[in-house]
């Protein structure tokens, strides 16, 4: 009786199988290591003390992932596998495509085969597109401006359809807004490859020093200080949203979809105000043009996860910038190199 978690070396993976872990539950982790590091399985270990199957196979790989089916009792999924740079989709697309959507079909067929018909999927915010108007509800318009946000729309819509076919599946999407924040012992945490995307890891690596400043794209939108606003979610209060979908999708047959965010949105320069408080680092910053692609506000309406999953998020943005800046400053490589990383930790 065990939980699969596809991509459960990256970063809400590993959060979330070290909460499942921590509940009781028996999992088994698929990981290509595309986006992740073999020393994130090993924290997963040191944090909980307890034991768990892992296998390295790419979800395009049909009859590896076979293997992983047919060699443990699986009761249910969590698919988290799937490739997220919002940039990089748009210069290769079909990339994208084939990963995220044939990862997808190729699990849900093998699913199907060894009739496993219980998934949460890690869908996204950005599936509304550019929303009219906040906070935002699971039933406004979709759309999708990027490869990425289409590729998230589209299996969204598979999913749907395979319920359809066949009612015995018990499936939820989870619509996640801006996941931040590392667990608090600071030993799992983001680890982007290169200069980062995103607001959070971009501050830290300026905070540690190995970015000069940060750039806030646009002081001209219609907020409160004129930079985007979003909606922060710690990333364990995430993972906790995984455990009461599990609970969900293990109790009954369906198909249902949840935000998962704090119901509360903070500007760029909120968020950089709140980091300098917790961490005391001076966060230098120079106003730029706008991000092509970038909406004003985003922030979610999370009552249907509170009213159906029984979740609400609890942590607040300073525990989110706390536990950001633990885990940079812990590991100021990542978890490229332990032995370069304690050299940076002893500075
Ligand atoms: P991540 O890149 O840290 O984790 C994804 C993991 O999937 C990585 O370990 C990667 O190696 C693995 N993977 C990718 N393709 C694979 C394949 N074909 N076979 C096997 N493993 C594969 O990303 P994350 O931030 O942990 O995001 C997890 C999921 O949540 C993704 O689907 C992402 O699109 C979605 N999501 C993330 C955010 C965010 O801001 N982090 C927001 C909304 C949705
Ligand atoms: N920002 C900056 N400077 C930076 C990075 C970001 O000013 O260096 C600003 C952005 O303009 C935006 C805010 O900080 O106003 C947040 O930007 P992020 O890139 O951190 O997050 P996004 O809301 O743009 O997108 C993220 C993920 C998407 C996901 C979306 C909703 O990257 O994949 O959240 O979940 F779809």
């Amino acid at each position: 009786m065990s939980i699969l978690v596809t991509g459960g070396a990256g970063y809400i993976g590993s959060h979330t199988c070290v909460e499942l872990l921590n509940a009781g539950h028996e999992i088994v982790i698929v990981d290509n290591f595309s986006n992740s590091k073999p020393e994130s399985l090993k924290r997963i270990t040191e944090l909980t003390k307890k034991e768990y199957k892992f296998y390295e196979v790419d979800l395009l790989d049909a009859s590896e992932l076979e293997k992983v089916f047919s060699e443990n009792e699986i009761d249910a999924v969590i698919h988290f596998a799937g490739l997220k740079a919002v940039g990089e989709s748009v210069e290769i697309p079909l990339h994208y495509y084939y990963n995220n959507i044939t990862g997808t079909l190729v699990l849900c067929e093998v699913m199907k085969k060894y009739n496993v018909k219980r998934l949460v999927f890690s869908s996204s915010a950005t599936v509304y597109g550019m929303p009219e108007q906040v906070p935002i509800s699971e039933h406004f318009p979709l759309s999708a401006t990027n490869p990425y946000g289409r590729s998230k729309l589209v299996i969204e819509e598979i999913l749907g359809d395979l319920y359809i076919s066949d009612p015995e599946w018990s499936i939820v999407l989870l619509r996640y807004f801006n996941p931040i924040g590392a667990h608090s012992s600071g030993r799992i945490g983001e680890d982007p490859n290169g200069i980062p995307n995103n607001l959070m890891p971009y501050i830290t690596q300026v905070a540690i020093g190995k970015l000069t400043e940060l750039y806030v794209f646009g002081n001209d939108y219609p907020t409160i200080d004129g930079t985007g606003v979003r909606d922060y979610i710690h990333v364990v209060d995430l993972a906790n949203g995984h455990i009461a979908a599990i609970q969900k999708v293990l109790e009954s047959t369906g198909f249902n979809t949840y935000n998962l965010g704090t119901g509360r949105g903070y500007s760029v320069l909120e968020l950089v105000s709140a980091f300098q408080n917790v961490s005391g680092q001076k966060i230098p910053f120079k106003i730029v043009e706008r991000r092509s692609g970038d909406i004003a506000i985003c922030y979610a309406d999370a009552t249907k996860a509170k009213d159906e999953l029984g979740w609400v998020a609890k942590r607040g943005i300073e525990e989110m910038c706390g536990d950001s800046w633990k885990w940079q400053k812990q590991n100021p490589l990542g978890y490229e190199s332990q032995k370069e990383s304690l050299v940076g930790r002893n500075h």
